[in-house]
């Protein structure tokens, strides 16, 4: 099994383990960011160039450093690899050009975005990002386009990871969009307006790091901050049925996919789940769902929910709030 270090700590791994995963098997103190890769969905990484690495060493059998930094998401570690992330300055100098590149035309509404709050580009930008911009031109703008009943893509804030598009090709049947043209004429469409309009299709809304595809029913209902995310469960013939609650007060304002510590979907849940159970009755609450105590979610009073049976929903097991994950 090969050895890899990154950031001065080793660890062995199973042969075809990316850089990326080695480094998230570490912990987050060494783990790159991502914008493009998604656990759970094949072949995804490769697009944003957020994750980039410096490799000083290749292998033990050839320790020459690899001239260009690499997409860590899709560089197999080999053995001896010797690997430097947040203690690079090439990779600290690299991913702020990165950030700014995948800023040129992003618009800065956080303001008024529904992602703001748990948006990745937003985090990624405050830690890397710079406060000015050395652009002037005018960014590129497009129209919000309706895809189905319930999901609605600003383009204008897409960073054209391909993440949407796994989704649709690997949970949902018969894609009907995908990334039409190249270079900076690049746009998320779908096939003559079709609409997107299947089972597993909210998941494209979970997966969208930044704003592009919200949810129609959730848009401007409140900021993420003011809500209250609830893990529940129900027995659903479509999928797991875990899914995270996100109260407003007493009313359910959305439901979404849980996600993992690196703000990946655990488990995909169908649209039924997603759209047409909004009402406490309809769910099992289990507790708070776990935020991260860096989070802005995790302000605002949120340790009210910690005993759950006064919030008298029919809870089953209160669990109390923990750093460390979403
Ligand atoms: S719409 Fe969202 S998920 Fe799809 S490519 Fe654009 S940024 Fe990625
Ligand atoms: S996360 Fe590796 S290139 Fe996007």
């Amino acid at each position: 099994m090969p050895k890899v270090t990154i950031d001065g700590r080793t660890i062995e791994v199973a042969d075809g383990t990316t850089i990326l995963q080695a480094a998230r098997m570490i912990g987050p103190e060494v783990a790159p960011p991502t914008m493009c890769y998604h656990s759970k969905l094949k072949s995804s990484g490769g697009y944003c160039r957020t994750c980039l690495v410096e490799v000083t060493k290749g292998s033990e059998k050839d320790p020459r450093p690899m001239p260009k930094l690499m997409a860590s998401c899709r560089t197999h570690v080999m053995d001896g690899m010797e690997v430097g992330n947040f203690t690079s300055t090439k990779v600290i100098e690299a991913r702020k050009s990165v950030v700014e590149f995948l800023l040129l035309n992003h618009p800065l509404d956080c303001p008024i975005c529904d992602q703001a709050g748990e948006c990745q580009l937003q985090d990624l930008s405050y830690e890397n990002g710079s406060a000015k911009t050395r652009t002037d031109f005018e960014r590129r703008t497009f129209e919000k386009i309706d895809i189905g009943s319930k999901i609605q893509l600003h383009m204008t804030r897409c960073i054209l990871c391909y993440r949407c598009v796994k989704v649709a090709e690997q949970i949902t049947d018969g894609r009907v969009h995908g990334v039409f043209n190249r270079g900076d004429h690049s746009e998320i469409s779908t096939y003559i307006n079709q609409a997107i309009d299947n089972d597993f299709s909210g998941n494209m809304i979970d997966v969208c790091p930044v704003g592009a595809l919200t949810d129609k029913t959730f848009r401007f209902k409140s900021r993420v901050w003011f809500t209250k995310p609830m893990q529940a469960h129900r027995n659903c013939d479509k999928c797991s049925g875990k899914v995270n609650l996100w109260y407003k007060g007493e009313e359910v304002l959305r439901v979404t996919g849980r996600k993992d510590q690196w703000g990946e979907v655990e488990e995909f849940i169908c649209n039924t789940c997603r759209f047409d159970k909004k009402n406490t009755g309809d769910w099992t609450i289990e507790g708070p769902a776990h935020i991260h105590h860096h989070s802005v979610i995790s302000a605002n009073h949120y340790e009210v929910f910690t005993k759950p049976q006064e919030f008298k929903l029919n809870v089953v097991t209160p669990i109390t709030i923990e750093e460390g994950s979403n």
